[in-house]
């Protein structure tokens, strides 16, 4: 793998961007960080807080400022919000400073997967199934145009997945 390069994780809500990388990072001996954690670390507060006080804008200034700043490492895994794609500069970022992994992931299983979750500000909403579909809808196509590398986190264990990506960045390099 060439050396110098972020490996970045983007994905839908629950896909395992942070579960992935985490074990990731050890394995190719590389930081990790989280682009969520480290919003959360800076501000104090969790997401859905910001989004409140601030609106979805709000959070999205923050998402890209931190993304600004973790690009500059050269040398770290990194796990994205689902959202992180949209904003075009951010994926100059990601593009240009990185190698772009999409974990893949199906609606059903983004569900069964958030049913309990109460950290998520777009999922606490009556009908959150209908909120996943439309947002992999529009982001879907914008995480296949970006990625390097394509992993479906779906039916396979993390041991699977973390192999398959290590064999594409290997063959890539
Ligand atoms: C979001 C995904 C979340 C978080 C925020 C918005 C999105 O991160 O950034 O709640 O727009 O899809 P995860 O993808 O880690 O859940």
């Amino acid at each position: 793998m060439e050396e110098k390069q972020n490996v970045y994780l983007v994905g839908p809500m629950a896909a395992g961007k942070s579960t992935i990388g985490k074990i990731l990072a050890k394995r190719i001996n590389l930081p990790f960080y989280d682009t969520d954690a480290e919003i959360i670390q800076c501000t104090g507060v969790d997401i859905a807080l910001i989004f409140e006080l601030e609106g979805e804008d709000g959070f999205r200034q923050r998402e890209s400022e931190k993304l600004k700043q973790l690009s500059e490492l050269k040398g770290a895994v990194i796990a994205t919000g689902g959202g992180i794609v949209l904003d075009e500069n951010n994926r100059k970022v990601l593009k240009s400073s990185g190698r772009v992994i999409y974990l893949k992931c199906s609606v059903g299983q983004q569900l069964s997967r958030t049913r309990y979750d109460t950290k998520r500000p777009l999922l606490q909403i009556e009908n959150p199934k209908a909120k996943l579909e439309e947002l992999m809808e529009a982001r879907a196509p914008i995480y296949e145009e970006l990625a390097d590398i394509v992993v479906s986190t779906d039916k396979s264990n993390s041991k699977f997945v973390i192999n398959s990506i290590l064999e594409e960045l290997d063959a890539g390099s």
